[in-house]
């Protein structure tokens, strides 16, 4: 069996993340020493046990996205207070990405901060969520609005947990790969699952290391996610967070092409990367409102003053901001609407 092992490099708070079938089993190997007591946090929904070797106990929170609340953040801490938990201890992230960022967030204001480990159990959660120390929640407003840079100790992404997983849930998955693809021009759908998450986790690691902050480069993770949250928020939450990425792309390229970034050919070969090779849909629900994507995109985080973007260009995506809100809407009458359930 083949467990691939990789550092997000980091000086003193490098990480390892492990990549490979039964990987959960090694959680009490990368516990820091000091915890006596593990906290782990998941849903009652993830079919996913793990034994901490030591005194733990599980603390459930709610399904979907309305639940990454700081309510829930609240409830966490004090459930951890309650329990006696000390800055000694342990939190560890037992799920997709909304049970990593909420359990991340938790553990990163509980006492100013205790050690967390991530077991991301979702596709999505293994190739982006979980690595690279973004956590946080969502406010009305908006999508992770509130939120801090807490990078974990470890992460163990088990492929054995993949199996459970529904196939909208791994098509969620598949947007962000869309997104790696992308950014570097990998063919990784050519690779085995395993080969595949371990380059994708390469490739977040590598961005992660060189601008932990997001002053420069780490930017380009939110290729497709300026609309991606709008369509998030607007449809409130009807479309999962790697649908609307998968969306996001295309319109990304849509709009480089508004702006004589890029040819047709290229906002082709966004269409038939994220359709016909990833297999994702990105037709926009009929019903959301032109309008209020604009204003919800115009309340991205990566924005100053006007609308920012990351977009393809002839040196490769980029960050674009003072994008005219004409060519915005311009690039949303490009998308095609329908009406298929979602
Ligand atoms: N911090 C970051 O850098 C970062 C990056 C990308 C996405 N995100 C966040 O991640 C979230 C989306 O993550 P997600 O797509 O994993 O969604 P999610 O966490 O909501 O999980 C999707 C569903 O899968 C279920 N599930 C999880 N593991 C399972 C398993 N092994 N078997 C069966 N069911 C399982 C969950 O209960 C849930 O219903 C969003 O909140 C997004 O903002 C964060
Ligand atoms: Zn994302």
């Amino acid at each position: 069996v083949t467990v691939s092992e990789l550092t997000v490099d980091l000086g003193d708070r490098s990480y390892p993340v492990l990549v490979g079938p039964g990987v959960r089993d090694r959680l009490a190997t990368v516990l820091p020493t000091s915890a006596a007591r593990v906290a782990i946090v998941t849903q009652p929904e993830i079919p996913v046990r793990l034994d901490p070797h030591r005194e733990h106990r599980v603390f459930h929170i709610g399904q979907g996205e309305q639940w990454k609340t700081l309510a829930t953040v609240e409830e966490l801490c004090r459930s951890f207070a309650a329990w006696g938990m000390t800055r000694d201890d342990v939190v560890v992230g037992c799920g997709g990405g909304m049970v990593t960022d909420v359990a991340g967030f938790a553990g990163a204001i509980y006492h100013r901060g205790v050690r967390v480990v991530h077991v991301p159990t979702t596709l999505l959660a293994m190739v982006d969520a979980a690595i690279g120390g973004k956590t946080g929640v969502n406010l009305p407003e908006g999508k992770n609005l509130v939120g801090a840079f807490w990078q974990p100790s470890a992460v163990l992404c088990d492929l054995d947990v993949l199996a459970s997983l529904s196939t909208r849930d791994t098509r969620c998955g598949l947007g962000e790969m869309a997104k790696y693809h992308f950014l570097t021009g990998d063919e990784l759908l050519d690779l085995d699952i395993g080969t595949r998450i371990a380059r994708c986790v390469e490739i977040k690691a590598g961005i992660v290391a060189d601008d932990e902050r997001e002053g420069g480069r780490r930017a380009l993770l939110n290729y497709g996610h300026t609309l991606a949250h709008a369509l998030e928020i607007v449809s409130g939450h009807r479309l999962a967070h790697g649908e609307a990425v998968a969306i996001g792309l295309v319109y990304a390229a849509h709009l480089a092409h508004e702006l004589g970034r890029i040819d047709t050919d290229r906002v082709e070969h966004h269409r038939h990367v994220v359709e016909d090779v990833y297999g994702l849909d990105t037709t926009i629900p009929e019903g959301l409102d032109d309008r209020e994507l604009l204003i919800a995109m115009s309340r991205d985080k990566k924005t100053r003053s006007g609308l920012t973007f990351v977009l393809d260009g002839p040196t490769g995506v980029d960050v674009v901001h003072d994008v005219p809100a004409a060519a915005a809407v311009k690039a949303l009458g490009c998308m095609t609407r329908a009406d298929n359930g979602r």
